[in-house]
């Protein structure tokens, strides 16, 4: 059984991760003041939970398909069909268009492009994203394109997948494959969407794909992510030029569920925030966990993982809470969050100025511009008997937020585009296709669109924004 005590004598710091926002300066702002200047409003979505086509045109199998077919997902949902993006990309689209985004962040599938994960790459694939990518750029929407959204090709992972060092060299292959394809249509390139949770839940906790858990290969797949990182960064910045080039990582305030789980607390906020940020934006591994990593890092691996990027992707929804838990794979797992706060309906705390200080603590600390590229409300929707979508909680979140957001920028946070998860609602990973995060409703049965009442509230938003900023297009 593993503890806390088995990620070795980590040093105590980044005690700020544990303060509560509210016991932070208070802060003023106008609320009302203008977007910044070019401001990017966009959506984000990822293949694997909206594409399907899973086994048309050539694709090969993922990790997220070996994991549905073997029934761990809730429903024994599986991404088999998901939104039949991969055939109404169009629809989807011109929904964008009419949502009024001047950006759509979305994920390529590597087994699309390389059924194999690496080797011959697969044309019926490649000419999906050629097809994707055209269609965005002639509805004027500027593509924000991330390598990686948690579906590595099933092949790899027979290899050892991220616990493996060569994974980095894997991954550069991709990124060039990606870069030489489309790098003359996108300019906007993520190497990977959240690494401390595809990591921390796949290969710690054990309850993603696919479905390890321990520390010694959390770690391993750690490294070698930001590894990947690193030699992709070098990749895009080569072959694409004017490449604007990032990370997106999610960071959140992680708290103490108990005055007794402050270690516990300090522990998870490392992994969670920044195990991968650090070493890739400041070139080292925070002191917490800096002893638990040596015995991975090579010589030169810092340099090689810390490579200038543009930007910093930020996706945040709520604070963490955390306990300690002995019996759990990682000696701390996710404590109760407080009973007065109010939650989403699938208990995510719902506390607006954690983001507020989040995106200031972010912006300082990593220096970089900040793009919000996931932040949203999980529901249940249900049509009403007219059809129509009522979500009004979602957009008293999205309100809330985008003003905590605005007050972060008054305040001299660097935040220069905010992208709502999601356009529509999708298969939502281990939740399956139970929980709905998007602006539009999905009738599965009939894959029929019904964009929701938040979907008129955020292109009523996005207008009225770009109205006072003279109309500018995309940057
Ligand atoms: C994030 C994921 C995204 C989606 C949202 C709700 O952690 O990046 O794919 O599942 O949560």
């Amino acid at each position: 059984m593993t503890s806390i005590k088995d990620f070795g004598p980590e040093i105590a710091t980044l005690r700020h991760m544990a303060r509560p926002a509210q016991q932070r300066a208070k802060r003023t702002a106008d609320p009302k003041a203008a977007w910044p200047r070019d401001f990017i409003w966009g959506v984000s979505t990822s293949s694997f939970q909206i594409e399907g086509a899973t086994r048309e045109d050539g694709r090969g199998q993922s990790i997220w398909d070996t994991f549905g077919a073997a029934g761990r997902v809730a429903n024994h949902d599986t991404g088999d069909v998901a939104c039949d993006h991969y055939h109404r990309y169009a629809e989807d689209v011109a929904l964008m268009r009419e949502l009024g985004v001047q950006a759509y962040r979305f994920s390529v599938a590597w087994p699309r492009l390389l059924p194999q994960g690496r080797g011959s790459a697969n044309e019926a694939g490649l000419a999906f994203y050629d097809r994707l990518i055209d269609a965005l750029l002639a509805a004027g929407i500027e593509p924000w394109l991330c390598l990686y959204h948690w579906d590595l090709p099933q092949a790899l992972d027979d290899l050892g997948g991220w616990t493996t060092r060569d994974a980095a060299g894997w991954f550069a292959d991709y990124a060039a494959l990606v870069a030489c394809r489309y790098g003359d249509r996108v300019k906007r390139f993520a190497t990977f969407n959240e690494p401390s949770v595809f990591t921390l839940f796949g290969y710690g906790f054990g309850d993603s794909a696919p479905g390890a858990s321990g520390p010694v290969m959390l770690r391993q797949a750690m490294h070698h992510v930001n590894l990947a990182h690193g030699a992709a960064v070098d990749v895009l910045r080569a072959l694409v030029p004017k490449a604007s080039i990032g990370a997106i990582h999610n960071y959140q305030p992680c708290l103490p569920a108990t005055p007794a789980d402050a270690q516990a607390a300090e522990l998870f906020g490392a992994y969670w925030n920044s195990a991968f940020p650090d070493p890739q934006c400041l070139g080292a591994y925070p002191p917490r966990l800096a002893d638990a990593f040596a015995p991975y890092v090579q010589p030169g691996d810092l340099a090689r993982i810390c490579r200038p990027t543009d930007w910093f992707g930020l996706n945040h929804y709520s604070p963490i809470y955390a306990k300690a838990d002995p019996s759990a794979p990682l000696g701390f797992t996710f404590g109760p969050a407080p009973s007065d706060l109010t939650r989403t309906p699938i208990e995510w705390p719902i506390y607006p100025d954690a983001f507020r200080d989040t995106l200031l603590e972010v912006s300082a600390r990593y220096r970089l511009p900040v793009y919000v590229l996931e932040n949203g409300f999980g529901g249940h929707d249900t049509p009403d008997a007219a059809g129509k979508v009522a979500d009004a909680p979602r957009i008293d979140f999205l309100k809330a937020y985008t003003d905590a957001m605005r007050r972060a920028i008054a305040d001299g946070a660097d935040v220069r585009g905010y992208f709502v998860w999601s356009l529509l609602d999708n298969f939502e990973w281990g939740s399956g296709y139970g929980v709905r995060f998007g602006l539009v409703y999905v009738d599965y049965p009939t894959q029929m669109r019904i964009p929701k009442a938040s979907f008129r509230w955020y292109a009523d938003l996005i207008k009225s924004a770009r109205q006072k900023d003279g109309l500018k297009g995309t940057s």
